[in-house]
């Protein structure tokens, strides 16, 4: 007797179908799959192509490596009835969830079907949300969540919002442990837009991706305001006013290239340093433009992107908040190779003061860097806290002290360095040695001082100058004495409060030297379930 080699396939029951053997089950397997990942089909397709919007799996394949990803839950369908929504259970239940790689490290993530149920989240959708967010946290991996839904899913009630409050619950447990990406690709409402906004990093696209809490229908129902989605919750309408989106695109390409840029300046998880990059630019570089950049006179202005590009590797700077509370610059930058979180008054928009949009912004920068060991360096002109009315009735005092928590708590390596003018309590603020910084630097033009020469000198000597013979002449010699005895460059150094004054030449080197210095810093906090921080 001869044995085949090749199994032959089952004889059918007498009058019935084949039995199926596995090579059949793999074929329907494939076809199911195949159905699954093509969606709605041809026309959604070009629906969401016709508003400029790529697919959930087109958005997949420009933002991971390729070949890398891999799905998981792709089959899931709800369980929903009423509605119609027997008749209506395409797999996958508008929602992409897996892992794949950016430039080779692993990331897990999530991509809204705007094409099935308009990306709207029901109980199975949520529940794949909720797997990929637990696997992210136990592994210790970046989740990315790709936005393009209208919110919890009218039709499954009460369902959805609850999924919503897994998602809510699984992001505040994730927050400050793995990297936490949301970008936006079309209209979020809802949820939708909450959820993002528990996260680290907010990209939007302009034109096409919208955040709001309710859309333009509901406004409309509720208060009569007429108003279009751009208008309500554009990307720059959170770009510029309420600070929600972290970074703006104009294309999706490039939005979803960034996010891979951004994922390579941070750690996976918090137990780990986000990976160095050695560029070629020497540590020691001569920042030989500094000396021209920055004007003698303190109220004359200069913009400091230009002094952090002189001071990074390559110039490469990767600000955040571009458009929001211009008045503060944070960002990410490399220096010998090592990624820094750079802090900067920007003395171009309102002569650098710090306000409460500016306190916020860099408040919430100074703590993410801190989460995910990012140095921190802070480069300071700064002339104080925005005087007036407005501010003090909006609560400047309640925000500053959300910068001033920020960074008396951060353990990072912190390294300042004062530029030019360091006045009052915007100088303590702006990590000086007293609330934390490991270091500090400042340039030969330094003024660290409570305030101002003519500010101090009119608080100080009002009445002698009013009664003076040459009041202008008594004046400028008592500014003349201020300067000379509080505010000359060598005050602060004397006075232990600054580390060394240094040629601003050097100060890519004296940086790359401390951050090279600090990266073993070991620090602790006193034990507490956690900080009180005034939100
Ligand atoms: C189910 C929905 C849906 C929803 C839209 N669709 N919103 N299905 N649940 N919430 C469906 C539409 O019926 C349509 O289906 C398809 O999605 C596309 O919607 P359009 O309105 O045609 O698209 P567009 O004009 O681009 O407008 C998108 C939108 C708008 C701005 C998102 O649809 C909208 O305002 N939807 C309601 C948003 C909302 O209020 N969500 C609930 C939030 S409450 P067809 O079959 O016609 O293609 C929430 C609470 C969470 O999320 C908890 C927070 C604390």
């Amino acid at each position: 007797m001869t044995i085949s080699r090749e199994a032959a396939p089952p004889p059918a029951p007498p009058g019935g179908r084949p039995a199926a053997t596995l090579r059949s089950r793999v074929a329907e397997m494939a076809e199911r799959k195949r159905a699954a990942s093509e969606g709605p089909g041809p026309h959604a397709t070009r629906q969401q192509h016709a508003k400029g919007k790529l697919t959930a799996r087109e958005r997949l394949e420009v933002l991971l490596d390729p070949g890398s990803f891999r799905e998981i839950e792709g089959m899931r369908r709800h369980r929903a009835t009423g509605f119609g929504m027997e008749r209506k259970r395409p797999d996958g239940d508008g929602v992409i969830c897996g892992w794949g790689a950016i430039d080779g490290r692993r990331v897990f993530v999530y991509a809204h079907d705007f094409r099935v149920f308009g990306g709207s989240l029901g109980e199975a959708h949520a529940a794949k949300i909720h797997k990929v967010m637990d696997l992210a946290e136990q592994t210790g991996a970046p989740l990315i969540g790709l936005n393009d839904g209208a919110g919890a899913r009218i039709q499954e009630g009460v369902v959805g919002l609850a999924g919503y409050g897994g998602i809510f619950r699984r992001a505040v447990r994730s927050s400050g442990v793995i990297p936490q990406i949301s970008v936006m690709l079309g209209p979020c409402a809802g949820g939708a837009a909450y959820s993002p906004a528990l996260t680290d990093f907010v990209f939007m696209v302009r034109r096409t991706s919208q955040m709001f809490v309710t859309g333009p229908d509901v406004v409309a129902t509720v208060t009569g305001e007429e108003i279009t989605h751009e208008e309500l919750g554009g990307a720059d309408v959170h770009a510029s006013r309420s600070g929600v989106a972290t970074f703006v695109h104009d294309d999706e390409a490039t939005c979803l290239a960034e996010v891979r840029y951004l994922v390579g300046l941070l750690p996976a998880n918090n137990q780990e340093f986000p990976p160095p990059v050695r560029s070629g630019d020497p540590a020691d570089r001569p920042c030989t433009g500094l000396l021209d950049l920055v004007p003698d006179n303190p109220r004359h202005a200069y913009d400091m992107h230009r002094v952090i590009e002189e001071i990074v590797d390559d110039g490469d700077f990767f600000e955040f908040h571009e458009g929001w509370a211009a008045n503060v610059v944070c960002g990410l930058g490399r220096i010998d190779g090592r990624v820094a979180g750079i802090v900067a008054n920007q003395p171009m928009v309102l002569a650098g003061v710090l306000d409460i949009g500016a306190a916020e912004k860099a408040a919430r920068f100074v703590q993410t860097c801190d989460a995910f060991n990012i140095p921190l360096v802070t480069l300071v002109d700064v002339p104080g806290f925005l005087p007036g009315t407005a501010q003090e009735h909006e609560g400047i005092i309640r925000h500053g002290a959300k910068l001033l928590h920020a960074y008396c708590a951060a353990t990072v390596p912190r390294v300042q360095v004062i530029l030019r003018k360091a006045y009052g309590g915007a100088y303590i603020v702006m990590d000086s040695r007293s609330i934390g910084a490991d270091l500090s630097f400042a340039w030969p033009g330094n003024e660290i001082a409570v305030m101002g020469a003519e500010g101090a000198v009119n608080v100080l000597y009002r009445r002698e100058i009013a009664a003076s013979d040459c009041p202008e002449l008594t004046r400028l010699e008592r500014i003349e004495e201020y300067r000379d005895t509080l505010m000359h460059p060598y005050h602060a150094v004397e006075l232990g409060l600054v580390d060394d004054v240094i040629h601003p030449e050097s100060t890519r080197a004296v940086l790359a030297d401390a951050l090279a210095v600090l990266h073993t810093k070991r620090a602790a906090l006193p034990h507490r379930k956690h900080p009180n921080p005034p939100f």
